[in-house]
């Protein structure tokens, strides 16, 4: 019998990321010494006969077909919402008033209005909060972060980050319905910039802090898809591909894009730092990595290293194999629930939490509006 405490967790969602979050909840126990553990108390969503085989698959004791019926249950602490954007606000403002810890996916909101109503309820409230912008937590970004605030690299002078895809170049893929909600703005409420720069841009704040004005240029390549729900050939609102400019509160410029149209990219999130006596880069496909180039050196065997993290000095690999193993994807979400117990158990908060993720929403919003006007637009 478990000694921890218990954490009952009410899932609301069972796509992508409440399989993603649903293997985090299970392993991590095994691999940090905790006060607290998740129980897999219920699991929500419409289909009852699909929710009560993904209940079977993950270990879920129970579920529920309406998401307000599961967070006014009592028998559940915290509620993980893993559904589509235009969702988060009123479940997360449901969750609060329930009293219930809140796990919220990314983006935060559709916009700030929105996110700000968020931040405010989970306050108000005073319950427990964070939102999963995992990519903090893959150890060779928290690696970057530990280099950075150990003034490693020095004056930081450029940031450059691109997330590129290529599933939505075929005008044939229709919008909206399952697996295709990310084109239709009325559930995503912006296309790449709310969907994949949104990481980008919460990993930048996190390692290089805030941004203070952007300039952008969003295209919609295709401009009118079939929706799946009405059958109707209906404009398509979001922005396929986005690319902007900005300048951070430490002085240093950035450069950002994001498309779905990158012929040969599936999820190329890649970041660059150059900074006076430093530079780091990161790729998500080959994630256990981090390059480092320091120009203090030797300059005979001066040049760019890659990093293996897999090192037990190094962020979270502790906990895993042993130095020269690396880790994956779905370990960034399991170090998230680590987070969120630990700080369950110390009354810390886990970063970011929503007033954090506000943050990467107002750069969202004020993109947008540059990309609107052509404009500099201050974050605000
Ligand atoms: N952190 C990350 O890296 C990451 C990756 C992918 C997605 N996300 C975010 O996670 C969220 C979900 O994305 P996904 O890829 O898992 O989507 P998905 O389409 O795979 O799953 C969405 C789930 O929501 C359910 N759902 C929709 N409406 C519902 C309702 N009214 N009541 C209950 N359930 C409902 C669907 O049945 C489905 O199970 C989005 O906000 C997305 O931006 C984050």
């Amino acid at each position: 019998m478990s000694k921890r405490k218990p954490l009952r967790i009410g899932m609301i969602g069972y796509g992508f990321m409440g399989r993603a979050h649903s293997n985090a909840y299970n392993r991590v126990n095994n691999f940090f010494d905790l006060e607290y553990e998740p129980v897999l108390q219920a699991v929500c969503a419409r289909d009852e006969a699909k929710a009560k085989a993904f209940a079977d698959t993950w270990g879920y004791a129970s579920v529920e077909t309406d998401w307000r019926k599961l967070i006014e249950r009592k028998d559940i602490d915290a509620v993980d919402i893993c559904v589509p954007n235009n969702l988060h606000h009123d479940m997360a403002i449901a969750a609060a008033k329930a009293g219930k810890m809140i796990l919220c996916e990314k983006p935060l909101s559709m916009n700030t209005a929105e996110g700000q109503e968020m931040v405010d309820a989970v306050e108000k409230a005073g319950v427990r909060n964070t939102v999963w912008y995992n990519y903090r937590r893959v150890p060779a970004v928290s690696l970057a972060k530990q280099l950075i605030d150990e003034g490693r690299l020095g004056r930081i002078f450029h940031y450059r980050a691109n997330f590129l895809q290529d599933w939505t170049i075929s005008a044939d893929l229709p919008q909206g319905g399952a697996g295709l909600w990310r084109i239709d703005a009325k559930a995503a409420g912006s296309g790449v910039t709310g969907d994949l720069l949104a990481h980008c841009i919460d990993t930048a704040l996190w390692l290089n802090g805030p941004i203070k004005t952007v300039t952008a240029m969003t295209e919609t390549f295709i401009k009118e898809r079939k929706h799946t729900e009405s059958g109707k050939v209906e404009p398509v609102g979001i922005d396929d591909a986005c690319a902007f400019l900005c300048r951070f509160a430490n002085g240093s410029l950035a450069i950002f894009e994001s498309t779905r149209y990158a012929r040969g990219h599936k999820a190329l999130y890649t970041f660059e730092i150059n900074g006076a006596d430093a530079s780091i880069a990161w790729d998500l496909h080959d994630l256990h990595r981090l390059s480092y180039f320091d120009h203090r050196d030797d300059s005979i065997v001066r040049g760019w290293r890659s990093v293996h993290v897999t090192d037990g000095d190094m962020p979270y690999m502790d906990r895993w194999w042993v130095p020269g193993l690396q880790i994956g994807y779905e370990h960034s979400f399991v170090h998230q629930v680590a987070d969120f117990l630990d700080g369950l158990g110390k009354n810390k908060p886990t970063s970011p939490t929503f007033r954090e993720a506000l943050e990467t929403q107002k750069v969202c919003d004020a993109v947008l509006a540059s990309a609107k006007s052509g404009r500099w637009v201050d974050v605000g």
